[in-house]
């Protein structure tokens, strides 16, 4: 049955969820369950939610954190940040710190002027268009009135519509290209109602208006950030080779596109938290910055690094379309927060913060890039996620923690080191202790049954001694093992693991074998004698190895290291302790 509907906007929230799950979804009422988890209980304020897009039925939640010890314009600031990505807001926090005490952030708006365009075609003379354009220009502006009443009372407006003739790259096309100037707002809808007015003034039966559209490519409302001191400030090391290596990695990224273009995603980590969390428009940001950082015609860094006079200089030049008021801004309450967390700011004032959270975001990714590598941050707090993923207490962290400090964070090392610490503690048998062997094994008798296996009591008894007399050297399974095997078996033996239930050496028959004794008594008593011997030969000749008919030439520690394992194996078995 197809599933093409029509009318789904005007089903309630509770029919889109059922039509959605019946249709999309196995498992029905867990899925409504996960997305019922995450409304809202205040009814109010999921409706508002609710009310900024279409066909809502749930909302996504990202983590806010904050950055503090910001010092811009030697004024301070907390930073709120909006970022599902791992150590940007430590990255942050700790290079907001490391400048506050190197004078902090300098920061300056060097323009804020937006552009639209009315898109057209023409295809009669040049001439006679530019006399209409220029007879109609102050016409232009006048039908744009009613909307610009209020952003001119605010000191913004159109600042300028210039006619600009494309017909060489496009036959018979021209704009208009408008300038703007929208103060605190972001202006899109201004910018756009605007266009559409100044088309409709400017449309004729010969010219064909296309389309009349802001840009977001917008080179001239710009902002610069910088820091700045002496190179024997940056502390570390080797301050001077630190400086050297970061300028290098920064010359990489202005001149090799592949580089540049991670370069400047880093800078966008800390550059869209903040535009997410005081509701600005990301997606208008991330064109604006990347047609910027392609202006020359090839992709480049969006900073910059100097080294003159044993002063290290580091800044950003990056556009950026900001509002501090209307929009998501006015209505999302965690925006207007983060607003007020920031004291309020103008979008001029928002430029300057966000401009010092790129480039400390880059600071902090070329300072571990150019020395401890960019996966020793990353792994520390992939570590912890996965450590909070398996609920690890404060003990299991320290313990984890500690033992990746020089060790290569992997999702499946970390649960096996935790899994490690979570794992009863084995009761292993001190197998050459005679007392503790009697005692256990003689808590066994005809019935007693094994948890797992075929093997009867005495049958396990008898197997022991086998198995020690094979290290005695008085049973040759005549079984070869490799170096190769032997090499990748023998390891297991260092290790704190068990052999696994269902481990059996090839050389054992399927069934067990037939009982040697008349009595367990008698199979505890030839068990006994055997280890005397194992320890007897071994101390006789102190460089003697026995072949293991599994992990191959074992020697005296070796197979002391078996024994325990293979004693408490069995022992289990019959659950003695
Ligand atoms: C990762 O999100 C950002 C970085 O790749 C930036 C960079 O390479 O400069 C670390």
């Amino acid at each position: 049955m197809s599933k093409i509907i029509s009318g789904f906007s005007k089903f309630t929230k509770e029919e889109k969820i059922v039509w959605l799950t019946k249709n999309y979804f196995h498992k029905q009422s867990e899925t409504v369950n996960i997305i019922k988890q995450y409304w809202n209980v205040d009814k109010d304020l999921q409706q508002l939610h609710d009310d900024f897009i279409e066909n809502t039925i749930s909302n996504f939640y990202m983590p806010y954190g904050v950055a503090p010890n910001f010092l811009i314009n030697d004024r301070e600031y907390v930073i709120p940040m909006v970022v599902e990505e791992s150590s940007v807001v430590a990255a942050a926090s700790l290079v907001g710190k490391f400048w506050s005490t190197r004078g902090g952030f300098k920061t300056k708006v060097i323009g804020t002027t937006k552009i639209g365009q009315v898109h057209f075609m023409y295809a009669g003379d040049k001439a006679e268009l530019k006399n209409y354009f220029n007879q109609n220009k102050t016409e232009l502006f006048a039908s744009t009135a009613s909307i610009t009443k209020n952003m001119e009372k605010r000191g913004g407006g159109i600042l300028d519509i210039i006619l600009v003739d494309k017909t060489d790259k496009l036959s018979n096309y021209y704009q208009l290209h408008v300038t703007f100037e929208t103060k605190d707002s972001m202006g899109a809808n201004f910018i756009n109602s605007c266009l559409e007015a100044i088309s409709k003034k400017f449309e004729t039966p010969d010219i064909e208006v296309v389309m009349s559209i802001l840009s977001n490519y917008i080179p001239e409302c710009l902002v610069r950030a910088e820091v700045s001191c002496k190179i024997s400030e940056l502390g570390g090391e080797d301050p001077q080779k630190f400086a050297e290596k970061f300028q290098q990695a920064v010359k990489i990224a202005e001149i090799e596109p592949y580089r540049a273009v991670t370069h400047n995603k880093g800078i966008m980590n800390g550059i869209d938290a903040v535009v997410l969390a005081t509701g600005n428009d990301f997606r208008a940001v991330e064109a604006g910055a990347h047609s910027y950082a392609s202006r020359s015609g090839q992709y480049s860094s969006l900073s910059h690094c100097e080294i003159k006079d044993g002063i290290f200089k580091f800044w950003i030049e990056i556009p950026l379309a900001l509002g501090t008021v209307g929009g998501l801004t006015a209505l999302h309450p965690m925006a207007k927060l983060s607003l007020e967390m920031l004291q309020k700011p103008s979008a001029r004032t928002l430029m300057q913060i966000m401009a010092a959270a790129g480039l400390a975001q880059n600071f902090a990714a070329l300072r571990a890039l150019t020395t401890k590598g960019i996966q020793h941050g990353h792994m520390k707090m992939h570590l912890q996620n996965i450590l909070n993923q398996f609920d690890a207490n404060d003990i299991e962290k320290e313990i984890v923690t500690g033992y990746f400090d020089k060790r290569t964070v992997t999702h499946s090392a970390v649960v096996e080191k935790l899994n490690s610490l979570r794992k009863p503690k084995v009761n292993w048998v001190n197998f050459l202790d005679e007392q503790i062997v009697r005692t256990q094994l003689s808590k066994l008798n005809k019935n007693s049954k094994p948890i797992f296996g075929l093997m009867k009591a005495q049958q396990m008894i008898e197997h022991l001694s086998t198995v020690t007399q094979i290290a005695n050297g008085n049973w040759d399974v005549g079984v070869f093992v490799s170096d190769e095997k032997t090499a990748r078996r023998k390891p297991f033996l260092d290790t704190e693991n068990e052999l696994q239930i269902g481990f059996k050496a090839s050389f054992l028959a399927e069934e067990p074998s037939d009982l040697k004794f008349n009595s367990i008594e008698e199979a505890i008593g030839d068990l006994v004698y055997q280890i005397e011997i194992f320890v007897k030969v071994f101390k006789y000749d102190k460089s003697r190895t026995v072949i293991h008919p599994f992990f191959g030439a074992l020697d005296f520690e070796y197979w002391k290291m078996f024994q325990v394992k293979h004693f408490t194996h069995h022992f289990k078995q019959f659950n003695l302790r």
